[in-house]
């Protein structure tokens, strides 16, 4: 079998923090949610790896390479524009030829491995498995209808009036047959080749049979800040502590248990509630830092209280007043506190920037 991760997209409900970069290189937990499905499908035995790329593709490539860190080989494959999943599954006709194969969001996050999904469909006479969750709001997924015996009745791309309240999670199983679907399918009214169509054409095909697995733990599909905090929290929660060796803790600083520190950072009169992941050479100084916080990479934080918060690579956050609590903060940004007159609030905000004032 082989694997494919759509990594192509907009990112436009992640606003500012994919104008320019890769919602799937945003990292929960201190690791980018691409590199999480990456090892997914290699756990699962996968080491052909083709991800589909789009505007954000030179970051995408730079960061994750020709896959030998993870021990697979990884194909890159351009989609000029994003017309949709099922879209994204044509232009990789050539990579996947007639492979079975897995096809896993590149944006979404899930408990567990797919080892057991992934054997389930390599052993089975089935063209397609797909992944189902119950979900409170299933008018903003691909919502699934089943019938009475287990089998599928229907799919509908985010219906107004959801039949179910099961949602497709982002990961699919398919054979060669999937391209004849795609060709029998038209765009939806967003424009887009809806991979939701392309299965159900399958499903309803009498000599194909697609398979329903309803996913029993959490599933996290990335899309907004707030399922980016939900996905931290869920993954730091399964994190396995740990301290590096050269990581410097003074004796006046209290570490939590459920706390990963990367090597080179130095923690300094503070202390680090978990579960809480701060990244290499990060400088956490008189600061509190709170559960459910990841710090990236070379950030500082000093003089200041952060609680449930995600903070991206290179950033501060010093000396700011009262506590920092259910934030994104991305690459390179400085919030901090002045002495200067006039006394006010003063901001230097990207495009679709949001602050919200005490
Ligand atoms: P979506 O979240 O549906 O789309 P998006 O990333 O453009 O986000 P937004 O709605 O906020 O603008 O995409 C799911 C995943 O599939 C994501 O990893 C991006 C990827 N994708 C492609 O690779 N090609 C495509 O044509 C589309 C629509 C998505």
């Amino acid at each position: 079998m082989k694997g494919l991760i759509l990594s192509g997209g907009k990112g436009t409900r992640l606003y500012p923090l994919t104008y320019t970069r890769a919602k799937q290189l945003i990292p929960v937990a201190n690791e980018p949610v691409l590199f999480r499905v990456i090892r997914a499908i290699r756990d699962a035995g996968i080491d052909e790896i083709g991800i589909v790329i789009g505007d954000t593709g030179p970051e995408v490539r730079e960061t994750v390479g020709d896959g030998s860190r993870w021990g697979v080989k990884i194909t890159y494959i351009p989609q000029d524009r994003p017309s949709g999943l099922a879209h994204a599954v044509k232009i990789s006709r050539d990579f996947l030829g007639d492979d079975r194969f897995v096809m896993f969001l590149g944006d979404n996050v899930i408990q567990g491995g797919i080892n057991t999904l992934i054997e389930k469909f390599a052993d089975s006479e089935w063209n397609s498995q797909i992944v189902l969750k119950k979900v409170a709001n299933p008018q903003q997924f691909g919502v699934a209808e089943l019938n009475a015996d287990g089998s599928i009745k229907q799919l509908v791309e985010k219906p107004k009036e959801p039949k179910s309240d099961l949602a497709l999670v982002g990961i699919y199983m398919f054979d060669h047959n999937i391209y004849e679907a795609i060709d029998n399918i038209q765009p939806s009214w967003r424009n887009e080749l809806e991979i939701t169509d392309a299965i159900q054409w399958l499903a309803m095909h009498e000599d194909m049979r697609v398979h329903p697995y309803v996913h029993e733990g959490w599933w996290i599909d990335t899309g907004k800040p707030i399922d980016m905090l939900d996905a931290n929290d869920a993954v730091l929660d399964e994190m396995t502590p740990g301290i590096a060796d050269d990581v410097e803790i003074d004796e006046a600083s209290t570490v939590g248990r459920r706390v990963k520190i990367e090597s080179g950072a130095k923690i300094i009169n503070s202390i680090i509630r978990g579960p809480t992941a701060i990244g290499e050479n990060c400088v956490i100084e008189n600061a509190y830092i709170g559960p459910y916080t990841s710090v990236y990479h070379n950030c500082k934080v000093s003089n200041c209280e952060l609680e449930h918060s995600i903070i991206l690579e290179g950033s501060e956050v010093s000396d700011v007043p009262v506590r920092v609590m259910d934030s994104m903060i991305g690459r390179n940004a400085t919030v901090s506190h002045t002495t200067q007159k006039p006394t006010a609030i003063k901001m230097n905000l990207g495009d679709h920037s949001k602050l919200w004032l005490p």
